[in-house]
């Protein structure tokens, strides 16, 4: 499933999330990339290990945990440290399909992986998020403070940007979930409920529809 997820971040959130990364040292980004994926991969990134990596990722962390939408979609059971990452001109990440283990010392299965837009897309050019699914290719570019959600098990690439600088955060899930359809029909059930419950609160289905899904979530979640 490809979500997309509007207004994560504040406008506040981006220009302060950008105004205190554009003061940071980037190096590489092929450091933390697999023997593969660093054939392909060109850009920058900003280390973890920053005291300024992790103060903004809190902060992007926080926006995750207060998005209801990430959280049903998601379902997390671990997020690893949000990585901020900046394209400038010629720079791209050819196709490439994300580590299935990653993190050190806290290690976690990438289930789903998350891109946060910082930069306004009219700020660049190229520099799209193209993701393969069974439906064919995808192309993303989102306003800033937006997320989309992909599998991590999917090819993506990030086209050259050609004009002026592409600044996103990076992140993956370890869902509680493993199977992304079952993820999808309980993200699917959940939208509905919600749904019923903010037109016909006083239905008493809606119980039993609520009770179904905290059983189907215990029957699948690993925690
Ligand atoms: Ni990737």
């Amino acid at each position: 499933m490809l979500l997309q997820i509007h207004q994560v971040l504040t406008r506040d959130e981006v220009e302060n999330l950008l105004a205190r990364s554009a003061d940071a040292a980037f190096v590489d980004g092929a450091n933390t990339a697999g023997p593969r994926a660093r054939r392909v991969k060109n850009n920058l990134q900003m280390p973890l290990g920053q005291q300024s990596a992790a103060e903004l990722g809190r902060l992007v962390l926080g926006a995750l945990g207060r998005s209801g939408v990430f959280q049903s979609a998601a379902l997390p059971r671990r997020i690893s440290p949000p990585l901020f990452n900046r394209y400038s001109e010629g720079m791209q990440y050819g196709n490439h399909i994300d580590n299935a283990i990653m993190g050190q010392p806290d290690t976690l299965r990438a289930d789903v992986s998350g891109t946060l837009f910082l930069s306004e897309p009219a700020s660049y050019d190229g520099g799209e998020l193209v993701i393969e699914d069974s439906y064919g290719f995808h192309s993303v570019k989102l306003q800033a403070g937006n997320l989309i959600l992909y599998p991590s098990s999917s090819l993506h690439r990030v086209e050259p940007v050609t004009r002026g600088v592409r600044n996103a955060v990076v992140f993956w899930v370890q869902s509680a979930v493993r199977d992304a359809a079952k993820r999808h029909l309980l993200f699917d059930m959940d939208l509905s409920i919600q749904r019923l419950n903010a037109t016909v609160p006083d239905n008493p289905a809606i119980g039993n529809l609520t009770a179904c899904y905290s059983n189907l979530l215990r029957m699948w979640a690993d925690v």
